[in-house]
């Protein structure tokens, strides 16, 4: 396993749409447990291919990170800092994931993204989803997902179709998160 370099904004990777993933083989278990070790080392709770480089529809999350000694970030996805006591972790892997049925109902988290560091920003998404994709050995799921992992997956999703949560934001919002960027990064 191996921690990968996690592209940012404006890497134009980040706009690519994501490859279906057709075969099954070592190559990908790899990058899957790079993607898990790249994720828990940011710390993040999730994280698509993309992002680190590789167009295929292929997400990790992992909303129960057991960061050792680390302080309970929040994460890809959330501005707050959760406080979780310290749990066993939860890996889940999503290949080709496809969202069948969002509720009529909208939830708001506060987003991150590893993409997009240091900025958060609240975003509205169907609360409740039906979701289908396929597992490391190309096995069919489908799941009624709700919560924070229905935020996460469709978060994650949007990386497989070259979107940030920023694109959801008014243009006026995301101006001002770009510009908090770059000043943060201009201190850096
Ligand atoms: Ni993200």
């Amino acid at each position: 396993m191996a921690i990968r370099e996690i592209i940012e904004i404006p890497d134009p990777r980040l706009k690519v749409v994501s490859d279906v993933v057709t075969v099954f083989d070592d190559s990908l278990k790899t990058l899957v447990a790079d993607m898990f070790e790249t994720m828990y080392d940011a710390p993040g709770i999730g994280l698509a291919a993309i992002q680190v480089g590789v167009p295929l529809r292929v997400l990790v999350i992992d909303l129960q990170p057991d960061d050792e000694g680390a302080e309970p970030v929040a994460c890809d996805h959330d501005g707050h800092h959760h406080h979780h006591q310290p749990t066993k972790r939860e890996p889940r892997v999503f290949i080709n994931p496809e969202l069948i049925d969002p509720s009529e109902e909208h939830a708001v988290y506060n987003e991150g993204c590893l993409s997009v560091p240091e900025i958060y920003a609240e975003v509205e998404r169907p609360a409740r989803i039906r979701a289908r994709w396929q597992d490391i050995e190309g096995k069919q799921h489908e799941e009624t997902i709700d919560g924070l992992l229905a935020t996460c997956l469709q978060h994650e999703m949007d990386h497989l179709e070259g979107v940030l949560f920023i694109d959801h934001l008014s243009r006026l919002k995301r101006q001002m998160a770009l510009k908090k960027l770059q000043k943060l990064r201009q201190a850096a």
